[in-house]
């Protein structure tokens, strides 16, 4: 049997619990003790209240072989061998602890290791995020790169974002300390609970990944309806833990969209669940805790279906609204960059009252058309010009769309 020396069992302990941990991302695992009292080490950790403890004391015999097993019977357990002993404790909270008379040997350490990973199982450790990702929801981080040049023009919104959403978690600190002074009794004065209104396509759900783009927070992005399902009690359960995991993420924004799949529907089975889920919702944002620094979004395409109980709750509304004039010839700009500010104007005076998304699929029809020309070799330019684009705007208007 290999001994290893003090020094260096230490670090390929600590070094194998890192290694462990770091899949877990995030989560506080209980810190494995490494302790030399004079001739002695001793080793000292926890393990989860779940962990099956044949398990980890199966570990310890596979690993380092013959041992003596005894304990008091109520929970506790003593493995001697050599001159080393293993607790493995149930009693006065869950630890495993060995120690040993002299330097200890790979295999021991092999089997601290393997019982600490036992013991603590990604079962019951499931990260927030894992959770989540569980759920069917996704998580959008600052790392996506999204910017608000996705959404060209709509200064006013961004602005209204800005102040209203990102603000108050960027510098919660201010917002507390006004509230502090202001209120005979303390309440928070930061928002809870944001809408995002407006028609289709104007970018609302867009601007969920450029929020979490901008603030380094964390933005669980939930469909609704990918949470609502048939199964009696099921919807409003996941609901729940969508949000839980998400204040278990710390601060974090938690994007409802189209919440008006909780309104409209009228399907057997699911009338009831959406009720249910309406309900959960209701009491998630009344009862948001001051310190709870979740932020909820709701958009919605169609306010007016939705509950007024629920509407009352949002302590802002962000309106998205069709793209004016020069709205939409930056839209055009962004999705049309080759054209002169000419041409994006004419196009922009040619439609009046179409969504951003309504341009994008302009432009789009625009480019596959012009692709399928090239192929042909009808033509020769390598981009399309404006008289494309007029024809696809003018085809959505003949279609009615
Ligand atoms: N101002 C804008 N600039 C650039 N692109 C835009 C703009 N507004 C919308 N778009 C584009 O249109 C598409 C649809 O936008 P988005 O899905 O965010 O709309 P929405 O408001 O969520 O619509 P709905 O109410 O139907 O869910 C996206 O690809 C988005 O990039
Ligand atoms: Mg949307």
């Amino acid at each position: 049997m290999s001994v290893v020396p003090y020094h260096q069992v230490k670090e390929l302990i600590e070094s194998g619990a890192k290694e462990y941990v770091r899949q877990f991302d995030g989560v506080e695992l209980p810190r494995i003790k490494i302790e030399r009292k004079g001739k002695k080490t001793s080793i000292n950790f926890g393990i989860g209240k779940d962990a099956d403890l044949y398990k980890v004391v199966n570990v310890f015999v596979q690993t380092i072989g013959e041992m003596e097993i005894g304990g008091s019977g109520m929970g506790d357990l003593q493995l001697k061998y050599d001159k080393a002993y293993v607790y493995v404790d149930t009693i006065f909270g869950n630890s495993v602890r060995l120690s040993k008379k002299g330097d200890l040997t790979s295999q021991e350490i092999d089997a601290i290791l393997g019982a600490y990973k036992i013991g603590n199982t990604v079962k019951e450790i499931r990260t927030p995020r894992k959770r989540l990702l569980e759920l069917g929801i996704t998580i959008y981080d600052s790392n996506d790169g999204f910017s608000w040049d996705y959404i060209a023009g709509y200064e006013d919104v961004k602005q209204e974002i800005r102040d209203a959403v990102l603000l108050p978690l960027q510098h919660p600190e201010i917002y507390e300390k006004i509230a502090t002074g202001t209120r005979k009794k303390y309440e928070s004065v930061r928002p809870k609970a944001v809408l995002f209104e407006g028609p289709p396509g104007t970018g609302k759900t867009t601007s969920a990944r450029v929020i979490a783009g901008e603030s380094e927070i964390p933005m669980v992005y939930v469909p609704v309806e990918s949470i609502m399902t048939k199964w009696y009690g099921e919807s409003e359960r996941n609901l729940a833990g969508v949000f839980d995991a998400s204040s278990d993420l710390g601060d974090a924004l938690v994007f409802l969209d189209e919440i008006d799949s909780l309104a409209t529907s009228r399907e057997r089975g699911l009338y009831e669940a959406t009720r249910r889920v309406l309900s959960v919702l209701l009491r998630k944002i009344d009862g948001f805790e001051p310190n709870d620094k979740t932020v909820l979004i709701g958009a919605t395409n169609r306010k007016q279906d939705l509950d007024p109980a629920l509407i009352s709750r949002f302590d802002v509304s962000v309106y998205f609204h069709l793209p004016n004039l020069e709205e939409r010839v930056e839209i055009f700009r962004n999705y049309a960059i080759q054209l002169s500010d000419a041409d994006l104007e004419r196009l922009a005076q040619e439609s009046d009252g179409i969504s951003g998304r309504n341009i994008k699929d302009v432009c789009e029809h625009s480019e596959r058309r012009w692709a399928s020309k090239l192929l042909r070799e009808h033509e020769s330019a390598d981009l399309p010009p404006l008289e494309e684009y007029l024809v696809s705007l003018k085809t959505r208007r003949e279609n009615g769309i």
